[in-house]
């Protein structure tokens, strides 16, 4: 049981995004997906979620191929995600913002309004539902859309740099909701982050992606420990040094 790329190849005309790409979430894991800037991350998330198709290797869902599915259909099989701009409906306030995407997913609007109310008091944020979407600060609009993502109940979830632009404190906080998320709601989690410390905190395993390729993976120890993973941050041949 899992979500899963297998050997995923992306190549944009003659470049190269993502080469020999292989990652596995299970559901109540909070896996890490890190690297510079350009390595890859939000296309693998593109290709975990139908928006983009791989050029080579297969994306699984609990064993079954769905890399040719739609975005719209693997959205319906139970893979949320959440973009790097929140895109939220900026002329509609929180609640209905959830109802649309319930509606969207085939819920009659009076379930997915009780659902988008229900999971707004799950989240802490129940004080949000009347508010214009458009007016939100940062962090609340952050929550908000990781609460759009979570109506109907998806199995797996993957959040494309949450918590860019916040304070280390917000970014605790944002920490805690997506633990709660993994283990009260049994939700696969990858984690597309910039901090690594914070990655670290939640993760249990990372992978780290540089040039498209993965170039290690493994848990807290592993990834500290890693020259490769140093060299690809800081851009230095660390031995060399
Ligand atoms: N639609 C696209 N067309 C051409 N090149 C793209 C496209 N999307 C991404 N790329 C390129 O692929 C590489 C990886 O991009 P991306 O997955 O966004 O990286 P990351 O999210 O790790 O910063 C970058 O060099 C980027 O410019
Ligand atoms: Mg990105």
């Amino acid at each position: 049981m899992a979500l899963e790329l297998e050997s995923v190849g992306v190549a944009f005309g003659g470049f190269q995004a993502l080469n020999d790409v292989s990652l596995s979430v299970a559901p109540g894991q909070v896996v890490g997906l890190i690297g510079p800037n350009g390595a890859g991350k939000t296309t693998c998330v593109n290709t975990l979620t139908g928006f983009q198709i791989p050029s080579r290797g297969r994306v699984l869902l609990e064993g079954r191929d769905v890399s040719r599915f739609s975005a719209h259909a693997i959205r319906r099989a139970g893979v949320a995600r959440t973009f790097q701009a929140g895109r939220l409906f900026s002329g509609l306030d929180v609640l209905d913002n959830l109802t649309c995407a319930g509606v969207g997913l085939g819920q009659r609007r009076s379930a997915a309004e009780h659902a988008a109310s229900d999971l707004l008091g799950w989240m802490g944020i129940s004080d949000l539902e009347s508010r214009s979407a458009a007016g939100l600060p940062y962090t609340d609009e952050r929550r908000v859309a990781i609460a759009r993502a979570m109506m109907g109940n998806p199995r797996y979830l993957l959040l494309d740099e949450p918590a860019a632009g916040m304070s280390e404190i917000e970014a605790a906080d944002l920490a805690d909701l997506i633990r709660k998320i993994a283990t009260e709601k049994g939700v696969g989690c990858l984690l597309i982050e910039h901090n690594v410390g914070l990655v670290l905190s939640v993760c249990t395993d990372v992978v780290v992606l540089d040039g498209g390729e993965v170039i290690e993976r493994g848990d807290r120890k592993v990834i500290l420990g890693s020259t490769a993973v140093r060299e690809a941050y800081l851009g230095v041949n660390v031995e060399a040094a």
